[in-house]
Order: structure tokens, then sequence, then C-alpha cells
């Protein structure tokens, strides 16, 4: 049960749906759902239309009514997606003999490929983790640092980039150096300049969020890593909000780590996720976890995922993830989230005393907006908006980053946004 899903010399994914289709046929055995989503693709109008998205948003069985926002904490999955998530499971209860559980490991190996032809690196640099933060820790925990060595992060980490950094300086004494995040930010120089002034003879890390959950800010990841690389510095990224979003090509970017969650934007199960250790990297990460499966000889960022009795099912249930996107097109999937985005801003800045914290500007922003609106307590504001408009939405409730948060994907069509829009307009009036 295995899609190729191939690349041209630009790295766009080729015939990726055609190639599919021709496995689907051949696997009787695929849920009907993917059968219905096959036929409703092949009947489906040009990509990019508003009926081309309401064929993909019909794939999501969403409560009628709720006009779900909040893709950067976690994604509805879609039903083809779903149901081979439980096809697995089913099948993993039904005969969980060591027998019938061989194929997992052929299955693990089709995911890592899939992951690392999307994000164009190679298969022994991909581990299957269980999340964004568990990644991130084994970067923080794995690598070698000692008193006087100095990390670089940013205010709008994330606490697994961020607090891990901190709980780990003060047991071994390096230090660690925070910088401020302007939001709306300047401009990609000033931000590359602001890591720049922080780097001493001393800095061994810089760990930076890709799209940040705070403020939606996309950082210059291959500009911090090719300044940070002219200075031997590892580059860790935090790609929780740009995976299955954004078309990451990381041999671009260039990084030396990068995490992610299959919850968010892939749009999968939860407590399943990547970690990318680049090959030069690999043996400069110690692992954090050891247990039954681990040797000396594991090949790659193998090492990385030996975390006891793994849940296969779900590990795999990654692969139809990466399958439903492979479908759709990653990059349709990124022009759609970022053009529902776009709209949300555009038409969320034209109220009276909402402040934009997020970027317009494509190359700073991405699917992920933070507003705030001035004449209704944050929290209120969120409470309303669910109780009377239906808006599953995040808010943060005090400090710089203080506001809503929308973050659309591609179960949302343009009128939600536009009643989304008319919502806090309606607020804002009182
Ligand atoms: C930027 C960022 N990093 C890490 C995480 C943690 O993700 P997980 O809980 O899947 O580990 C999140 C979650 O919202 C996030 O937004």
């Amino acid at each position: 049960m295995s899609y190729a899903i191939r690349y041209n010399r630009n790295h766009t994914i080729m015939a990726s749906r055609r190639d599919f289709l021709r496995g689907v046929t051949a696997a009787a055995s695929l849920p009907a759902s993917w059968h219905a989503f096959r036929s409703a693709l092949q009947a489906a109008p040009a990509k990019g239309s508003e009926p081309f998205w309401d064929m993909v948003k019909a794939q999501f069985p969403l409560e009628p009514g709720l006009i779900y926002l909040n893709a950067a904490n976690v994604c509805p999955a879609s039903r083809p997606v779903m149901d081979r998530h439980l096809q697995y499971l089913r099948d993993f209860h039904a005969n969980p003999s060591f027998q019938n559980r061989a194929k997992y490991d052929g299955m693990r190996e089709t995911v890592r490929n899939k992951a690392a032809a999307l994000l164009r690196v190679s298969a022994d640099e991909i581990a299957l983790t269980r999340n964004t933060s568990e990644g991130t820790n084994i970067v923080v925990q794995g690598l070698e640092l000692k008193a006087g060595d100095e990390v670089i992060i940013t205010d709008h980490n994330h606490p697994s980039n961020n607090d891990s950094w901190k709980v780990r300086a003060k047991r071994e004494g390096f230090r660690v150096v925070s910088l401020p995040v302007p939001a709306p930010a300047p401009g990609a120089d000033q931000l590359l300049g602001g890591f720049e002034k922080a780097i001493t003879p001393r800095t061994k890390v810089i760990a930076v969020t890709h799209l940040t959950n705070t403020t939606g800010l996309l950082y210059p990841a291959k500009a911090i890593t090719e300044m940070a690389h002219r200075r031997g510095i590892h580059v860790h990224l935090d790609g929780a909000q740009s995976f299955g979003l954004l078309d990451v090509d990381l041999r671009a970017i260039g990084c030396d780590s990068y995490t992610a969650s299959a919850h968010k934007w892939p749009m999968g199960p939860l407590e399943a996720g990547i970690l990318y250790v680049k090959q030069e990297r690999i043996a400069a990460v110690w692992p954090s976890v050891v247990t039954a499966g681990w040797s000396d000889t594991l090949k790659g960022a193998r090492k990385f995922e030996v975390l006891g009795q793994r849940d296969d099912p779900r590990v795999i249930a990654l692969e139809p993830c990466l399958d439903f996107l492979a479908m759709i097109g990653l990059k349709e999937v990124e022009a759609r989230a970022r053009a529902l985005a776009q709209r949300a801003m555009r038409g969320l800045k034209e109220i009276p005393g909402v402040t934009l914290r997020t970027n317009l500007e494509p190359e700073l922003s991405g699917a992920v907006i933070k507003f705030h609106v001035a004449s209704v307590p944050t929290r209120q504001a969120y409470d309303t908006l669910y109780a009377k408009n239906r808006l599953g939405i995040a808010a943060t409730n005090a400090g710089p980053t203080e506001g809503l948060r929308f973050s659309p994907h591609i179960y949302n069509s343009m009128d939600e946004i536009d009643q989304a829009v008319a919502a806090v307009r309606a607020l804002v009036r009182g």
C-alpha cells in the first residue's frame, strides 16, 4: 500500500494524483472514503476554484455551523485519513501477533520516505517521533553544550523550544539569550540583523520558530541558517506551523534540524510527528531515550525514534495525511490557506479599533493571523465569538501578543472567512 510521490527537477509534485489513483485502483482494501475522494477529484472543477475547494471541504466531517479557524492548534482529520487510521487500528487489534505487526516495519519506511520526499531530504535524516515537542527536546537534550556556551532563541518560541533550553541551561550553566520579536515585524533584514547582533564567539545554537504560533511571523530561515553556518552555529527550526502548510524545502533552507507534528497543518493523528536531523549533524545529537530496539548500528535519524512500544497504527497514519496533501497538491494547499488568511487580514484591518499583529507581506507570514480588538476584553471577545458565532479560534489574553488568532486551512471557505470578519465587526459595534 504505498504510493510514490514523485518530484521533477524543481521538486514540485509531479502527476502525484495520477500515480496515487493507480495505486488506489490496485489497493482494493482502501476504505470507501478514498474511492469517494478519488471520484470527487475526478469530477471536480478546475483546481483552485471555489467548487473545487467545496469538494475538499466536504471531506471533513466538521460539525455543521462550526467555523473552525484553529489549524495552528489542532486540525480535524479528513474522513479518508481517519478511515485509513481506523483501518490500521482494526488490523492491529484484530491480530497483535509479531507476525502480523512485522509489516509495520516496511510501512514506517514508506512514511519516512514520503515525509523525506516532501521536505526534499533523505529518508535516513527523518525520525518518526510523537510530536514537535518531543523532536525539539531531543535536539535540546542531545546537543553537546557546556558552561559558557550560548544558545539564541526568541521570545516567541513555543515552550518546547524555549523553556526546554532554559531548564537544561539552569542545570548545566550555559547561557540562553532570548530575542524580542516585533509585531508586526519591520522586515526580514532587521530580523536577520537581530540574530547577527546577538551572536558571540560562544554561540553554539540558534533555535527559532519557522512560522510562529504567537503572531504568525514567518522567519527568514534560509538567511538565518546561511549567516549562522558561516560561524559554525547549529540552526534548529521548529516547523510545527510550517509542515503541511508551506512547501518547505529543507535542503534549500539548509537548517540542521527541524521538527513537526501530524495533527496541525498535515491534518493527521495527534501524537505523531517528525524530527529531521541533517546527515552531517546526526552524530552530534545524542538520543534522549534508549530502550528495547536500540543499537549503535541504527541507520541515520532512526536512533531518535526508539521510544518504547510505539502505537504503529498512529505512526503510519502520517502516510494518509501526506497522500491526502499530495492528491490536492501542497502548492495548492499553501496558496489556498494563504488566500484565506489574506482575505481575513484585509477584512480585519478595516475594522476600527482592530490592530493586526501579523505582517501582511507573504514573505513574512503564512496562514496564522493574530489581531487585537481594543474595545472588548480579549477573553470576552473569544467567549462571545464562540457562543454567538460558533467561531473555533484561539486567544492570548494578556501580554505583548494579546489578541485573537485565526488560522484557516483548506477545510474553510471564503464565505466562512467573511462570516468570521463580520462577527468581529459586529462585536466591535457592540
Ligand atoms: C510553534 C510551535 N511549536 C511547538 C508546538 C508544540 O506542538 P506539539 O504539542 O505537537 O508538540 C506548537 C503547538 O502549538 C507550536 O505552535
